[in-house]
């Protein structure tokens, strides 16, 4: 692979991004089909705006900039861009055929996989995005518990159930938006005050950035059995990445169901609902969760190879001490420059850059990350969504990265003009929880 990568390099001429994003603007609403990758979460007028070609873990913007990609498509890229096995296996069955009339035979097979891997997952279903797996989950629990109330913790996908929590409930209706309510995270306590007889199921991302609290996931494990509500992780995040069987394996805690998409195709669209076969078989009942691409056979083809490589190559291993490397390397590094107001947190495979209010704001400190950052080669939105992709040579070139960009960070907190240090427009928030 080429490495066209330097330290101290200009900021790079974004002249063509920026013409695709004058003509995407008044054409495309919020000119993004997915808000992470948008121009609202990128420094306006410095950041690249479209990526053209990936390979492993480096990526080439449409004017030929070329990156070391600490996002990788909001995770999806479990493996990295063009890797050979996984695109080997889409070029095969893309010979044979996409998508049929009948059922394809790698439906099956997958599943064993899925089956072998995951615990619990008695029965196994597909779709296309994280948002429908969640949602098939909670229409399941509630035809199973035949109980409404929902109580969630975590993003969960753009669905009337969950995003009526959020401030972007535009559109939702309001007796929809009263049947979910939010718990905090790792609070054992608030949730149990909140678990009554009428919740159908508790739904949670399983670990967020926080070291998790030793009883949280015990404890909701006995009280939902006890108040007869189902456990449901949300395993985008950890699923395939944390072990090759997600959280349930890493913490040794069983849901009743369990969703996955992101890491098992490395970027081919698919997602998976396993769980209980007693609850699963509810979908042969009179609940409806069908959809046309739902069985479409390049994903799967994908998610085969994908699926075969984490587990040969122990993938979740490598991500543990690559993510190591890097989240202890930016926390000795935020020492060295005296930085107390920053520090890499949450699990090794995916760390958050967090930004305290009291050095300034917050967002004006990820600004300043992000275009320093891109000085230096690298394409940041402050985490680290590692890949088995992202080597030694990557993360030493972060880490170095991170040294000189730092060093900006702790002049602009001292002197107190981080916002005339940003050259654009900065990044700005996703959304709040409201519920
Ligand atoms: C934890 C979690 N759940 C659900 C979703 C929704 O997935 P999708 O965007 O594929 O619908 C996401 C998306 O980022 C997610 O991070």
């Amino acid at each position: 692979m080429s490495n066209g990568i330097r330290f101290d390099q200009q900021l790079p001429n974004i002249e063509r991004s920026q013409a695709l994003l004058a003509r995407a603007s008044g054409l495309i609403p919020s000119c993004t089909q997915t808000l992470a990758k948008g121009p609202t979460q990128y420094v306006r007028g410095v950041a690249p705006v479209y990526l053209q070609r990936g390979a492993g873990s480096h990526v080439w913007d449409v004017d030929g900039n070329e990156y070391i990609d600490m996002t990788m498509a909001v995770g999806p890229l479990s493996l990295g861009y063009a890797y050979p096995r996984v695109d080997r296996a889409i070029r095969a069955q893309l010979e044979d055929g996409i998508t049929f009339s009948l059922m394809h035979p790698l439906e099956v097979e997958v599943a064993e996989m899925i089956r072998a891997a995951v615990p619990g997952a008695e029965m196994v279903r597909y779709s296309k995005t994280g948002a429908d797996v969640t949602s098939a989950a909670v229409r399941l629990a509630r035809a199973f518990t035949k109980r409404d109330r929902v109580l969630c913790s975590g993003y969960h996908g753009w669905h009337d159930w969950y995003i009526g929590t959020t401030s972007r409930a535009g559109g939702v209706p309001k007796a929809t938006r009263a049947l979910t309510a939010t718990f905090p995270h790792n609070d054992p306590i608030a949730l149990l005050e909140e678990l009554d007889e009428q919740v159908a199921c508790v739904i949670l991302e399983p670990v967020l950035f926080e070291t998790l609290h030793r009883d949280f996931l015990p404890t909701l494990r006995k009280a939902c059995t006890a108040a007869g509500a189902l456990l449901i992780f949300d395993e985008m995040w950890t699923g395939f990445r944390v072990a090759l069987g997600g959280a349930q394996e890493r913490y040794d805690v069983t849901a009743d169901l369990a969703c996955f998409s992101k890491a098992v195709a490395n970027g081919m669209p698919l997602s998976v609902l396993t769980g209980r076969a007693d609850v699963m078989r509810g979908l042969e009942d009179d609940l409806f969760f069908f959809t046309t691409f739902g069985g479409e056979a390049l994903s799967l083809a994908a998610a085969k190879a994908t699926l075969s490589e984490l587990r040969e190559q122990q993938v979740p291993d490598a991500l543990r001490v690559q993510g190591a490397r890097l989240q202890e390397g930016y926390n000795r590094l935020a020492g060295e420059h005296r930085l107390t107001s920053t520090r890499a947190v949450g699990l090794e495979s995916r760390t958050l850059i967090q930004f305290d209010a009291n050095a300034g704001d917050p967002l004006l400190q990820k600004s300043l990350m992000q275009q320093e950052l891109l000085r230096h080669g690298v394409l940041w939105s402050g985490f680290h969504n590692l890949s088995f992709s992202h080597g030694d040579a990557e993360v030493n070139h972060v880490l170095g990265a991170y040294d000189r960009a730092l060093g900006v960070l702790h002049d602009a907190v001292k002197h107190g003009d981080l916002e005339s240090r940003i050259l654009g427009v900065p990044v700005q928030p996703v959304f709040r929880k409201t519920v």
